[in-house]
C-alpha cells in the first residue's frame, strides 16, 4: 500500500498538522498551595510549552464536578470548579496563552452529565415518564418486581451500567453510577450541548476534545449484549470489539455533524477532535468525515506492541483510511486513561529508549499530534498505595482493578523531593514518588541528553524542516524488526527488532539516542539522503 498521500486536504488550517499538548489540570501546576493542580498553575507555567514547541494545549475538564471521576462527571459545564479556580482565572489563561501564540483546546462530555448536574437532580425529584426524566435514560427494572437491571450492560469502570433509584426505575451509566447517561434523542439535549459549544467559543477557545465521541447514540431497545467481548481494563489500552453494541452505533454521527455546524459558525479555524475508541481504521475516519468532527483520535500507535510490523500496518491502516475521508492523522502515543508510553514499553532504560524512539516516529508522521503531559520528561506509571486511588474503577471492581491513577500523578518541576516544585504546600492530590529528582523539568532542562530536551529538539526541527511539512510518506524496504519511511528528503528509521543493523549511508539529523556505526535496537533516527 505505498506510497501514500493525503493530498486531499490542501488548503491547511492550523490545526491539521499541530502539535497539542494535553493538560491533565490537576496534575499540571498547583497556582494555589492546595496540592491540587489549577488554572494559575497552568498560566505560570505556559512557558514550559512554550519552550517545548507545541502549538496547542488541550485542558481535560476543568468545569464544576464532584470528581467522581476526576472531572469528567460534570455538574456545570458553562462554570469553573472552585477547585480549579474561576472563569476569570479562565479568561486570564485562554489571554496569555493566545499571547505566547498557543491555541487553547478543552473538553466536551456530552455523553453524560454529573449525577449533581440541575437537570438530573430535576429527574430525580419528577415522577417516572416526566420530561424531566427524559433527558436521561430511565426504565422499568426486568423480574416480576422490576429489581434486575433493563439489560446486561457492564459499567466501563466495573458493576453494572444500571442503578436503580428509589421510585424503582433505573438509569443507565456507562462509566460511574455518578455519570448518568443523556438521552440524545431528546432534542434539548443537543439544543444544550450547542449552547454550551457557544459559552466557550464566545469566550475565545479555538476548538475542543469530545469525550466519548463514539457514545451518546444508544442502540434501539436497549438489547442485552454479548459479554465475552469485553476485555477488562487492567490488561492493558485494546480497541474494543464490533460486537460491544454500547459504543460506535451510526446514529451517533448526526449529533457530530450538529456540532461541526456550530463550530463552522464562528471564525477562526475552530476545531474539534473526537475520543472515538472503534473496532477499526475505518469506522475511525468516520468521525472525522467532512461534514462532521474535524479530527479523531488515533489510537493505533496505543494499542499497537513494540513491533516493527505492528507499527507499520497500524500507521498504514490509518494513514489509507484517513486520507479517504480527507482528514489529517492524529497520532497519539498516551492520554490519562492509558499507562504512560514509557511504562507500556517495558519501563526502566528499555522503556524510556523506546518511549523516546516511539516519539521521533509520532512527530514525523503526517498529521496532528497529541502529546500527554509528562511523557516530555519520560515519566513512567507511579505505583500507588491502596489508600491513595481516587479512579472509580478501584471502588467498582471491588479493589479488583486498580484504574489509572498511576499515569496522573503531579509533574514535577524543581527541587528534589516530593512535591518537586509542583505545589507551595506539602503534599500533591496523589502522591509523588522518591527517586524524581532527575526527571524535573529544571533538572532535565540542564541536562542536553534529557527526554525533555529530546522532545525540544525534535518539536523544533517538526517546525523547520520542510520535509515533514507535507502530507506524504513513502515506506522505504528496511531490515527485519525495523521500521523505514520517507518524508521529503527525510527519511526516519526506527529499530524496533533485537539485533542492531548497519546504520544507512546518510547524513543524521536527529537521533533518540547517541548512535554510532549501527542502528541499536530501540533507537530512532531522522535521516537526510
Ligand atoms: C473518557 C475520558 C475518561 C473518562 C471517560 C468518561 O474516556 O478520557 O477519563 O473517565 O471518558 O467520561
Amino acid at each position: 500500500m505505498t506510497p501514500v498521500s493525503q493530498s486531499a486536504y490542501s488548503q491547511q488550517p492550523w490545526w491539521a498538522d499541530a502539535v497539542f499538548y494535553q493538560i491533565y489540570p490537576r496534575s499540571y501546576a498547583d497556582g494555589n498551595g492546595d496540592g491540587t493542580g489549577d488554572l494559575i498553575g497552568i498560566c505560570e507555567r505556559l512557558d514550559h510549552l512554550v519552550e517545548l514547541g507545541v502549538d496547542a494545549i488541550w485542558i481535560s475538564p476543568f468545569y464544576r464536578s464532584p470528581m467522581a471521576d476526576g472531572g469528567y462527571d460534570v455538574a456545570d459545564p458553562c462554570d469553573v470548579d472552585p477547585i480549579f479556580g474561576t472563569l476569570a482565572d479562565f479568561d486570564a489563561l485562554l489571554a496569555d496563552a493566545h499571547e505566547r501564540g498557543l491555541k487553547v483546546t478543552i473538553d466536551i462530555v456530552p455523553n453524560h452529565f454529573s449525577d449533581q448536574h440541575v437537570w438530573f437532580r430535576q429527574a430525580l425529584a419528577a415522577a417516572p415518564g416526566s420530561p424531566e426524566r427524559a433527558r436521561f435514560i430511565f426504565r422499568e427494572g426486568r423480574g416480576a418486581n422490576g429489581d434486575q437491571p433493563p439489560n446486561n450492560w457492564p459499567s466501563m469502570f466495573g458493576g453494572p451500567a444500571w442503578t436503580r433509584v428509589p421510585d424503582g426505575q433505573w438509569y443507565l451509566h456507562l462509566f460511574a453510577a455518578e455519570q448518568p447517561d443523556l438521552d440524545w434523542t431528546n432534542p434539548e439535549v443537543p439544543a444544550e450541548f450547542a449552547r454550551i459549544l457557544r459559552f466557550w467559543l464566545d469566550r475565545g477557545v479555538d476548538g475542543f476534545r469530545v469525550d466519548v465521541a463514539h457514545g451518546m447514540a444508544k442502540e434501539p431497545g436497549l438489547p442485552d449484549m454479548d459479554l465475552s467481548v469485553i476485555t477488562p481494563r487492567d490488561e492493558g489500552a485494546h480497541m474494543p470489539s464490533a460486537a460491544d453494541i454500547r459504543f460506535d452505533r451510526d446514529a451517533v454521527h448526526e449529533y457530530h455533524r450538529g456540532f461541526r455546524k456550530v463550530l463552522d459558525s464562528y471564525p477562526g479555524d475552530r476545531m474539534a477532535v473526537g475520543e472515538a475508541w472503534v473496532p477499526s481504521s475505518e469506522r475511525m475516519a468516520r468521525y472525522a468525515a467532512p461534514d462532521e468532527l474535524n479530527l479523531t483520535f488515533n489510537f493505533e500507535l496505543v494499542v499497537a506492541p513494540w513491533s516493527a510490523t505492528e507499527f507499520r500496518s497500524a500507521i498504514d491502516r490509518s494513514l489509507h483510511a484517513m486520507a479517504a475521508v480527507g482528514a489529517p492523522c492524529t497520532w497519539v502515543l498516551a492520554n490519562h486513561d492509558v499507562d504512560r508510553t514509557a511504562t507500556r514499553y517495558g519501563g526502566g532504560a528499555r522503556g524510556l529508549a523506546r518511549a523516546r524512539a516511539a516519539a521521533l516516529v509520532q512527530l514525523s508522521l503526517p498529521g496532528a499530534a497529541y502529546l500527554y503531559n509528562g511523557d516530555e520528561l519520560g515519566l513512567e506509571n507511579v505505583e500507588l498505595p491502596d489508600d491513595a486511588l481516587q479512579d472509580p474503577t478501584w471502588e467498582r471492581t471491588g479493589h479488583q482493578v486498580r484504574g489509572r491513577d498511576g499515569e496522573r500523578v503531579p509533574l514535577p518541576w524543581t527541587g528534589t523531593r516530593p512535591p518537586y516544585g509542583f505545589s507551595t504546600g506539602p503534599t500533591s492530590w496523589l502522591p509523588m514518588p522518591e527517586g524524581w529528582a532527575a526527571s524535573t523539568v529544571e533538572a532535565e532542562a540542564a541536562d542536553p541528553a534529557s527526554t525533555l530536551q529530546l522532545y525540544r529538539t525534535t518539536l523544533r526541527l517538526r517546525h523547520t524542516l520542510a520535509d515533514l511539512q507535507g502530507t506524504a510518506l513513502e515506506w522505504l524496504d528496511s531490515p527485519d524488526g525495523c521500521l523505514a519511511y520517507r518524508r521529503g528528503g527525510l527519511s526516519v528509521w526506527l529499530n524496533a527488532g533485537v539485533a542492531a543493523v548497519p546504520m544507512p549511508a546518510c547524513e543524521l539529523v536527529h537521533a533518540s539516542a547517541p548512535v554510532g556505526a549501527d542502528l541499536e535496537p530501540d533507537v530512532a533516527v531522522w535521516l537526510r539522503s
